[in-house]
């Protein structure tokens, strides 16, 4: 198996991971209801997948709804999710013109039954393209994803189809939502809170993590850069001696 972890020596990251918060906050301050915040931060969610592309960023996830979420109003919940459908819809064609591949990760029984058909027609049709990934964490939780990595193994063991003694990290590793795909190199959250927040708690290990105050509605190719910038200035050492 191949080591997981970030390329020591990258000046680029390949996959980078964005808590995309402050949308409300954004909302508040322009005296405009919390779903504006989030039309807004879908605005910018188009600036970062093309920065992405710009920059030759291989993978990119985004937090674009997590498992603590559904406690918000009916109401916001409804309108996120419309806004999902809307995104996809509508980033559908620039996802066929620059051949990239969509995926979800998270809980996704928990949506509903027409974004989950979305989901995965969009899913089904880009499977083949290698211009790029774009992963969605959609009732996402980083505690679910591990919980749920523990039960299949522990299922496996169970049927005779794994020894205890095989299950190390690897083991565990391959058993997450998208195991095939790089740990993060770089992770970004917006809005000045300094919190991982339950998103890739294994996958984030050894990643660089880069807080801005720039509310997520605000955010453009410009801040994305300047964290592109500090990212190539951090020295990664896994643990070994500087
Ligand atoms: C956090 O802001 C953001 C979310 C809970 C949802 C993120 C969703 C989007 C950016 C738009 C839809 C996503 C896609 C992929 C089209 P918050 O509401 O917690 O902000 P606050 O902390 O200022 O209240």
């Amino acid at each position: 198996m191949s080591d997981p972890r970030p390329r020591k020596s990258a000046a680029k990251p390949r996959h980078v991971a964005i808590i995309m918060d402050g949308n409300g906050r954004w909302a508040r301050q322009h005296g405009l209801p919390r779903l504006k915040g989030h039309e807004q931060g879908a605005e910018s969610v188009r600036t970062a997948i093309r920065a992405c592309r710009n920059a030759g960023v291989e993978f990119l996830t985004l937090y674009a709804f997590s498992v603590e979420n559904w406690k918000r109003s009916r109401e916001e919940v409804g309108g996120l999710m419309r806004l999902l459908r809307h995104f996809l819809r509508d980033q559908e064609r620039e996802l066929h013109e620059n051949q990239v591949r969509l995926r979800t990760i998270g809980r996704l029984e928990d949506l509903s039954p027409a974004l989950r058909a979305d989901l995965a027609r969009v899913e089904t049709a880009t499977r083949a393209y290698t211009g790029g990934q774009l992963l969605l964490a959609l009732s996402y939780g980083g505690r679910t994803e591990i919980a749920a990595a523990a039960r299949a193994i522990a299922h496996e063991v169970r049927d005779g189809r794994l020894e205890p003694g095989q299950v190390d990290e690897a083991c565990m590793a391959a058993h997450l939502y998208a195991p095939d795909v790089p740990d993060p190199d770089l992770m970004i959250r917006t809005s000045g809170e300094l919190r991982v927040s339950n998103f890739l708690l294994w996958q984030l290990s050894y990643a660089e993590l880069y807080f801005t105050d720039v509310l997520w509605p605000d955010f453009r190719e410009e801040h994305f850069r300047a964290a592109l910038e500090e990212y190539a200035r951090r020295q990664r050492r896994y643990g070994e001696a500087s």
